[in-house]
């Protein structure tokens, strides 16, 4: 494997780290791209009001979701004590990945400074090197004469690579935009939503006052990378199916966006957050990852976002389903289920029953649930089994 390896601050990643990466992901062939987040960076303490350390650690993981599937932040160097110097970090990646090509990545500086980091033998064995160039005629130069000095004092294998799209923006400039109220074309959409919630750099943005389109970065920052795409599809399907029933398009959307957003975090996590928001679980929901962030996510769009008992209630009943829901639950309960990214077996006779109408879209997903769960003979919860009596009392049928 040819994996690449991304330092730095990260406070906050922007658009140019983007463009780096993936141009160093294409010229170099590389099949993973490590992104790391210096701990404390030898050459630079972090301004004041910068981003604590686990938040560059989950911009990072925005960063890399930006950047595209084979990156991946590593939090190798928050994890270790003092100071953070490369050497260290390659040492450790050297034994992880004994057996494969380790390219560091820099810029300019870093570069044509190399020889006075601390153990420079150490890195250049450890890994080959790849210096993006700005591409201008006299860095040129001195990008060769470097070369052959790193190749000449410790045996280094040196790559100068070109940024074509390279974008001149560096975290001070991106931090300066941000607090005076700008800066979000500089930032990859959901770390500029990360920045929003998390209030960093002097923003104060008011988070239960927010325009879908303000919402929507921030709600993909809640997410896994992968999980981005079914959120936004969600998004259209619930508008669209508002706009058909006459249900308030924008109150469709602020739940399809939010409707997953503690769906990432680990048990653990979740029920801190049912302590947090006391909420009060069954015993089946204590149990059953999958039904706490239906509670958790809409105590999260209550509480931070300010949203309606209306959205509260569609995000809290999209997993289960429920008796007698109301119209925008139903219209988030389908749009999750039959969103333009679901490709599960019988996905396109639900697409056609709910073209037919809600109900019978609705009564087909919930009967196919339950038949799968009883497939894989996981407990159904009491509510998808009423929901499901409770739309055929009404007369509705799955044939
Ligand atoms: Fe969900
Ligand atoms: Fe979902």
């Amino acid at each position: 494997m040819r994996i690449g390896i991304f330092g730095g601050t990260f406070n906050p990643p922007h658009r140019g780290h983007v463009t780096l990466a993936r141009a160093a992901v294409e010229q170099l062939s590389l099949d993973k791209l490590l992104v790391i987040p210096a701990g404390i960076p030898p050459h630079k303490q972090l301004p004041a009001g910068s981003a604590s350390n686990e938040q560059r650690y989950e911009m990072a993981v925005l960063l890399a979701g930006a950047v595209g599937k084979c990156a991946v932040a590593d939090d190798c160097e928050l994890r270790r004590e003092g100071k953070s110097y490369t050497a260290d970090t390659l040492l450790q990646l050297r034994e992880e990945y004994p057996e494969d090509e380790l390219w560091l990545l820099m810029g300019s500086d870093m570069f044509l400074s190399l020889h006075t980091w601390c153990r420079p033998e150490v890195v250049c064995r450890a890994a080959n090197i790849a210096a993006f160039s700005r591409c201008e005629a006299n860095e040129r130069a001195a990008f060769e004469a470097q070369k052959a000095n790193l190749e000449q004092l410790y045996s280094a294998r040196v790559a100068i690579l070109d940024n074509p799209n390279v974008i001149e923006v560096s975290s001070t400039d991106v931090r300066s935009a941000l607090s005076a109220g700008g800066g979000e074309e500089l930032l990859p959409p959901a770390v500029w939503g990360y920045v929003q919630r998390e209030h960093l750099y002097g923003t104060d943005t008011d988070l239960k006052h927010l325009s879908v389109d303000e919402l929507r970065p921030i709600a993909l920052s809640y997410l896994k990378p992968k999980r981005v795409a079914h959120v936004l599809g969600t998004e259209r399907t619930a508008a669209e199916l508002a706009r058909q029933y006459g249900v308030d398009e924008r109150e469709a959307r602020i739940a399809a966006l939010l409707h997953d957003c503690t769906k990432k975090l680990e048990i653990d996590q979740q029920l801190k957050l049912c302590d947090a928001y006391n909420i009060d679980m069954d015993e089946m929901e204590r149990a059953t990852l999958k039904l706490q962030h239906s509670r958790t996510g809409a105590e999260i769009a209550r509480h931070v976002f300010g949203v309606s008992d209306a959205v509260y209630d569609a995000i809290r009943y999209h997993t289960t389903g429920r008796p007698d829901m109301t119209m925008l639950e139903k219209i988030i309960y389908i749009a999750d289920y039959i969103e333009p990214n679901r490709t599960f077996e019988g996905v396109e006779e639900v697409r056609e029953a709910t073209a037919r109408s809600l109900d019978e879209g609705i009564l087909l997903g919930l009967t196919m649930t339950i038949e799968e769960m009883r497939g894989y003979g996981t407990p159904i919860h009491h509510l998808t089994m009423d929901a499901r009596d409770y739309l055929i009392q009404q007369g509705g049928t799955t044939i």
